[in-house]
């Protein structure tokens, strides 16, 4: 695109949004983990637009704690209307741009493929503007498209209706793209209504008197212009966004067996042939390998797991996970938590801020945080890292093919040395050395070689 088709986007965000019944402001909801304001500012951003200018006025200072500087912020005051709404925006942008789009901030599901058509729909076409419609059967309370051998000649407001423009199933869903010359020039002679609210809309009118040509559009995807003005239209975004997901992994290669149950954030990867269980998050930016099985009834948060893991109604939050690693079923890995290949852990387990060596054993309702764990190591049912004094964590350390005895305190700080043991029971103060097994409360230390063949099976 060159310098010169530089597009601007007006992003209308200062309403209410009464019906949402909250004291959070409307945009600010979140639709798939986000803040739906910021789904709107990131697809203007993806539009080779201008900094996209958000018109804010309830809740305004909110929502600009939110939106930093992904936008622009022009504030309107007192609340007249969509056409008065985009005049606040006049002064910062006039000159800035070819185009300029117009759009929502209650509509997160609205893609920049649909915006970028609309915008090459307007470039091709003579007329001052493109819009966006919907044909649907439940009228929703939007402005009808009126036509005219092709052209709109008019949108007419619900409440403005005759009862034959009533029955017009072309909707007007509020997505504009103008030549922006045309637009600063023209908004000023919107009139006022009645209530003193001017119309956006009704620039279709002044355009069609000037015998200009304002060219509708129908939207494919009719999720896209979800508008959300209550908590039901909330659910409605979310559902729609979840299916939009579901179905992008589900054509790249990955079974889920239960979209309706499975909630994945835009911005995870999912490997090819992994499986997804029922009941199932993976939010933040996860990353899954492929040949995964992951599910049911599992939580992941902002992890890593490689490839061939069995993750088995666990939560994983900001954890990693090499390739093989299985876990579950109620495995808790907490932040820093790192397991290396094949590592095995087993029901109520919880690890934080850990390192697990790859091949490790940990089966049965263990606690390890802040450890350095090696290969090999088999940690028995019961052992607990006790690595809080009531003031501090302290570390513990772990060699590789150490054998951790059920039941066993571990009273941080520590370290168990390469190939050392701890029996059942122990509660260990003092550091294990080599060939070593610590016995008793508080533990002595005595002399042990493992034999060769001591590699039972732990389970
Ligand atoms: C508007 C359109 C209508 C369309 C409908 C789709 C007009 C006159 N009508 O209806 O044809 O079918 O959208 O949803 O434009 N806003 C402001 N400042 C204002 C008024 C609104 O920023 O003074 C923002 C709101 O925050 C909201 C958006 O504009 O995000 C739409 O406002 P809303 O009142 O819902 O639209 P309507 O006027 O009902
Ligand atoms: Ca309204």
């Amino acid at each position: 695109m060159t310098i010169g088709a530089r597009v601007a986007t007006v992003i209308l965000a200062a309403g209410q949004g009464t019906r949402m019944k909250s004291t959070l402001a409307k945009v600010l909801h979140p639709v798939g983990g986000q803040p739906m304001i910021m789904r709107t500012v990131e697809t203007a951003h993806q539009l080779d637009s201008t900094l996209p200018v958000v018109v804010i006025g309830h809740e305004a200072d909110a929502v600009r704690v939110v939106v930093g500087d992904r936008a622009q912020y022009v504030t309107q005051a007192p609340l007249l209307g969509t056409g008065h709404a985009v005049m606040q925006a006049a002064d910062l942008l006039r000159g800035q741009s070819d185009q300029v789009v117009v759009c929502y901030a209650d509509m997160p599901l609205l893609t920049p493929q649909t915006l970028r058509k609309l915008i090459d729909v307007q470039r091709a076409n003579m007329g001052p503007f493109t819009l966006l419609t919907l044909i649907a059967n439940d009228p929703r309370g939007f402005g009808r498209i009126v036509r005219q051998g092709g052209a709109v000649t008019a949108i007419v407001e619900e409440r403005e209706c005759t009862p034959e423009q009533l029955a017009i199933r072309e909707l007007n869903v509020g997505v504009y793209v103008f030549r922006a010359d045309w637009l600063w020039e023209h908004l000023p002679k919107i009139t006022p209504k009645s209530k003193g609210e001017y119309y956006l809309t009704d620039l279709v009118e002044i355009a069609t008197a000037e015998a200009q040509i304002v060219q509708g559009i129908a939207v494919e995807d009719t999720d896209e212009v979800i508008g959300v003005n209550t908590r039901v239209h909330l659910s409605d975004a979310e559902a729609a966004l979840r299916r939009r997901i579901t179905r992008r992994w589900m054509l790249d290669g990955v079974t889920i067996s239960d979209p309706a149950s499975t909630y994945i954030d835009e911005r995870a990867t999912i490997g090819q042939d992994t499986v997804i269980l029922p009941n199932t998050h993976i939010q933040g930016a996860s990353v899954i390998g492929a040949q995964c099985q992951i599910g049911p009834n599992t939580v992941v948060y902002e992890s890593k797991i490689g490839d061939r893991c069995v993750v088995y109604s666990s939560v994983v939050e900001q954890a990693t996970l090499e390739d093989e690693v299985d876990i579950g079923p109620f495995a808790h890995l907490r932040s820093g938590a790192y397991l290396e290949s094949h590592v095995h852990m087993g029901n109520f387990g919880e690890v934080k801020n850990s390192r697990l060596g790859a091949g490790t054993r940990m089966g049965h309702f263990s606690y390890i945080g802040d450890a350095e764990v090696g290969a090999d190591v088999n940690i028995g049912a019961g052992t607990v890292t006790v690595n809080f004094d009531g003031k501090r964590k302290h570390k513990t350390l772990i060699g590789a093919h150490a054998f951790v005895g059920s039941g066993s305190m571990l009273i941080a700080p520590l370290t168990i040395s390469a190939n050392a043991h701890t029996a059942a029971g122990s509660v260990v103060t003092h550091d294990v050395p080599e060939n070593h097994i610590a016995v008793g409360v508080p533990a002595r230390m005595r002399p042990w070689t493992p034999k060769p063949d001591d590699s039972v099976d732990s389970s």
